[in-house]
């Protein structure tokens, strides 16, 4: 697809994976229009179709989040879910009003059942029980976005595809202990050289993490294969690779530079034993897979923090 004037709306433009996003769109010559709530709250409808109105995007990639880490989630399960579901479907409603033909909805490996049958995961999984407990409204308003989605595209023909990404970390990470997720909070620790380097749970339960210029990646793949008229719909986007809690301990004391013992506070919960993505739809499909190990974006994520950390006032 070439990108070059296309109009591209993304809204949480200026949040993590957003900025990203719109240095993807600018480096392949598109117009990004960045968006974030002091341009409107996407809550509410009017407001909403009023921006997207006056933007006139050929394409929206919504990443707009209402939400604050899974504390946040786990104590707010209404404002998670209310103001999730609004944000979505007015997003998806005004980027069809506004005459966008492809509307990327930005999903979450969370949306998927807390134990699916299968390991990894296969997008033929989604639907088959209730999402993890902790998250569980914030994941229904993805699972909302995808299904309303695929009736856009029935109904209206809005080209449509919801990349399901698995964790993200890398450079421009949230790093307060209220929004940091389990990369930026190891590195943190890591870096300030504690006696022992302590790991909620047994070190047992796995996670995948996805580098965020690479998540950046596979969405602008997913919208250049909508836009090419390929019915995307929900695909996972992620390595694949599954990597223990104990394994990634290492790999981040590794980044750090931390040679200090890793322990595991067993008496924590591990949360969801395993998770992980099957890509192999995702790497057929677009023909894109992800190109950064977990060493190199972790050496990356940690020059970045020290970088952060210098710029810090004493
Ligand atoms: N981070 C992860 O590990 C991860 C993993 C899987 C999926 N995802 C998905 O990826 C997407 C982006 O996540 P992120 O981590 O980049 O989030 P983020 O950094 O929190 O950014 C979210 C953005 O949403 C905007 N926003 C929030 N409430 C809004 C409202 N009411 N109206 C308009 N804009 C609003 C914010 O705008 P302001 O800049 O104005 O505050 C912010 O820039 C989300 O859909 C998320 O579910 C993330």
């Amino acid at each position: 697809m070439d990108w070059r004037g296309k109009r591209v709306l993304v809204t949480g433009g200026r949040g993590f994976l957003g900025r990203h996003l719109v240095r993807g769109l600018q480096a392949r010559g598109a117009h990004a229009i960045p968006v974030g709530r002091g341009d409107a709250d996407l809550r509410d409808r009017s407001a909403t179709r009023l921006l997207f109105e006056a933007v006139e995007p050929d394409i929206v990639l919504h990443c707009a989040v209402q939400g604050g880490g899974i504390g946040w989630m786990r104590e707010h399960p209404v404002e998670s879910g209310r103001d999730n579901a609004l944000i979505n479907v007015h997003a998806l409603d005004a980027a069809w009003r506004s005459g966008a033909r492809v509307f990327v909805g930005i999903s979450s490996a969370c949306a998927y059942p807390r134990q699916p049958a299968t390991i990894p995961f296969p997008e033929s999984e989604l639907w088959n029980g209730r999402p993890e407990p902790t998250n569980d409204t914030y994941a229904q308003t993805k699972r909302l976005m995808m299904s309303l989605g695929e009736a856009y595209s029935q109904q209206f023909g809005l080209r449509c595809a919801f990349p399901m990404l698995a964790n993200l970390y890398g450079p421009g990470d949230h790093l307060t202990p209220e929004r940091a997720h389990v990369v930026a909070a190891l590195i943190q620790r890591a870096l300030a050289r504690p006696e022992a380097l302590v790991v909620w749970g047994t070190g047992r339960a796995t996670r995948e993490h996805l580098y965020v210029e690479d998540a950046a990646d596979g969405v602008l793949a997913c919208a250049a294969a909508a836009a090419d008229g390929v019915d995307v719909g929900p695909i996972n986007v992620g390595t694949g690779v599954e990597v223990s809690v104990a394994e990634l301990a290492e790999a981040v004391a590794a980044a750090c530079d931390y040679a200090g013992p890793i322990r595991f506070d067993a008496s924590r919960p591990d949360g969801q034993p395993r998770k992980c993505l099957d890509v192999s739809r995702m790497q057929e499909l677009l023909g894109w897979r992800a190109s950064t190990s977990l060493a190199e974006g972790l050496a990356r994520t940690v020059a970045w923090y020290r970088q952060v950390l210098e710029q810090e006032p004493t």
